[in-house]
């Protein structure tokens, strides 16, 4: 579909329609994750597909991607025609290697929040079997295991 066939709709009708407010539309706007038409009286007029886009800005942000990520992948995106499932395709390709490292990243979070994560505090009674004397240190800085080192004993 061309650009110019995708129908406009008002701030308040893409607010409504995507659970965001027309405070953070306008925001994501001023980032260039959105686009606007201005009409009459320059009032911001929005092309329908606009509403994938934002759900795909909302969802990312849930799960810990940056703006300046989700911008970085909008980018690929086509503008002079309404995106298709390929384009979208094309884009979650590299998008993909990024959401299996978050996936991991989260499930090692959710699966480890009750025992020895490597991050130096020694506070945990597994901490003297998993990370006696700090050891997990020595690989670096943050939370080792979180940060994906192997579990040693
Ligand atoms: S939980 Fe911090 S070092 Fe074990």
């Amino acid at each position: 579909m061309k650009i110019e066939d995708d129908p406009l709709l008002g701030i308040g009708q893409v607010a409504q329609r995507s659970g965001v407010k027309a405070s953070a539309l306008r925001f994501y706007e001023s980032l260039g994750l959105i686009e606007s038409v201005r009409g009459e009286g320059s009032h911001r007029r929005y092309h329908r597909s606009a509403l994938r886009r934002i759900a795909f800005v909302v969802f990312a942000q849930r799960i810990g991607f940056t703006l300046e990520e989700i911008a970085e992948q909008l980018r690929k995106l086509p503008t002079r025609h309404v995106p298709t499932g390929r384009d979208w395709e094309r884009m979650s390709r590299v998008w993909k290697e990024r959401l299996d490292q978050r996936m991991a990243e989260l499930q090692r979070l959710s699966s480890s929040l009750d025992q020895c994560i490597g991050c130096g505090c020694l506070s945990m009674r597994s901490c003297a079997l998993y990370n006696a004397g700090d050891r997990c240190g020595q690989n670096g800085a943050g939370a080792r295991r979180w940060l994906g080192d192997p579990m040693e004993d």
